[in-house]
């Protein structure tokens, strides 16, 4: 038994197809000037591809309104130009899995140059080691891979559904840097940025994962706002994580938030009950002390516990919309449900 208190590993169901994913992902940023090819790959090399978290969710979410497992040739690389390559169900839905990844380490790129980060997943960010320019420019490049294969797929609601999805990732980095003194202490404003930052991503494409599956669009509603929740709860523990983890085992610093000026869930928690934290707040955690006095504030209230709280209870939301899904009688379908309900768990217990 693990930390989650549970045996099953959810990440071991899909994880030959998490390889497909990938396998594909790597072909899909193939690219004639080496140069662009380099930096694009940055984050897709063996050690830093990250926790593939969003693939695999959405594989999982896939075989979780799927009566049948994926056919066994969908497992192998397949080495036919994309179009020659039959349109399955359950291809398309690999898909979306690439084009999220895709999208996420786009946005991942941009944001450590508009963070000016030194480092993530433990080595040099891509814009410390090559510079913001090609950092930039790798992540529109990204983006533009990503919007070939959604193309490929040749359904307009989905196209809609993933370009939505870059807005708000846009909308929400905007709203966190133009921020004024009442957004900055409004609890209701960081969680519409925290959607739109992080959940909008998982909630949109398990939407799509559910409408490519023909699904009913109750249905499709409960993949998106198991999305959703597993979102907010997953960033409200990033938001954790930064105030209780050591930056060696994060892989990046510890303290950015507070660092770069922003209160997250624990630290406007703790503002209720620690009035003197509201002005160091407002005036974006003015230098070391400011962080350093704010630190204390939050430790000495109930901040931490009430963070801690709140991404249980999204946590426990997410779980009950996998519940809520029409019954099923298809093992595969119940073991991908029981993995979907066991990362609700482990998003809550992980430590980096
Ligand atoms: C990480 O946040 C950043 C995001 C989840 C989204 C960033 C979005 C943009 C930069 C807008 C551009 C969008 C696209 C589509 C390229 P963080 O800085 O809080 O987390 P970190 O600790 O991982 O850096
Ligand atoms: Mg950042
Ligand atoms: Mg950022």
């Amino acid at each position: 038994e693990d930390a989650a208190g549970s045996a099953v590993d959810p990440f071991a169901l899909v994880r030959d197809e998490v390889l497909i994913v990938s396998d594909r992902l790597c072909q899909s940023i193939v690219s004639n000037v080496p140069a662009l090819e380099q930096a694009a790959e940055y984050f897709f090399r063996p050690g830093v591809r990250g926790k593939r978290l969003r693939p695999t969710l959405l594989l999982l979410m896939s075989s979780a309104l799927s009566e049948q497992p994926p056919p066994p040739e969908l497992l192998l690389p397949d080495h036919r130009p994309p179009h020659e390559r039959p349109q399955e169900q359950r291809r398309r839905q690999q898909r979306i899995a690439e084009i999220a990844e895709l999208i996420h380490v786009a946005s991942l790129l941009h944001d450590d140059v508009l963070d000016d980060a030194e480092t993530r997943r433990g080595i040099s960010s891509l814009n410390a080691s090559s510079g913001n320019k090609l950092a930039i420019l790798a992540g529109d490049f990204l983006l533009a891979r990503a919007s070939v294969t959604l193309a490929s797929l040749q359904n307009t609601e989905i196209v809609e559904l993933l370009s939505r999805v870059l807005e708000h990732l846009v909308a929400g980095e905007v709203m966190q840097m133009s921020a004024g003194p009442e957004q900055l202490t409004s609890m209701a404003y960081y969680l519409d940025k925290t959607y739109y930052k992080t959940a909008s991503l998982m909630a949109n494409s398990s939407r799509a994962v559910a409408i490519l599956g023909e699904q009913q669009p109750e249905v499709a509603d409960l993949a998106w706002q198991y999305g959703r929740h597993l979102g907010l709860a997953f960033q409200i523990v990033d938001d954790l994580l930064d105030i209780l983890g050591s930056s060696k085992q994060l892989g990046k610093p510890a303290l950015n938030d507070m660092r770069a000026g922003l209160a997250t869930a624990p630290v406007l928690f703790a503002a209720e009950e620690q009035p003197g934290l509201i002005p160091l707040i407002k005036r974006k955690f003015k230098g070391d002390s400011d962080v350093q006095a704010g630190l204390q504030m939050v430790q000495q209230s109930s901040g931490i516990q009430r963070a801690k709280e709140l991404a249980a209870h999204h946590a426990q939301l997410a779980a009950q919309q996998i519940e809520a899904l029409p019954q099923s009688s298809s093992p595969h379908a119940l073991a991908a449900r029981e993995a979907l309900i066991n990362i609700t768990h482990r998003v809550l217990v992980r430590s980096k």
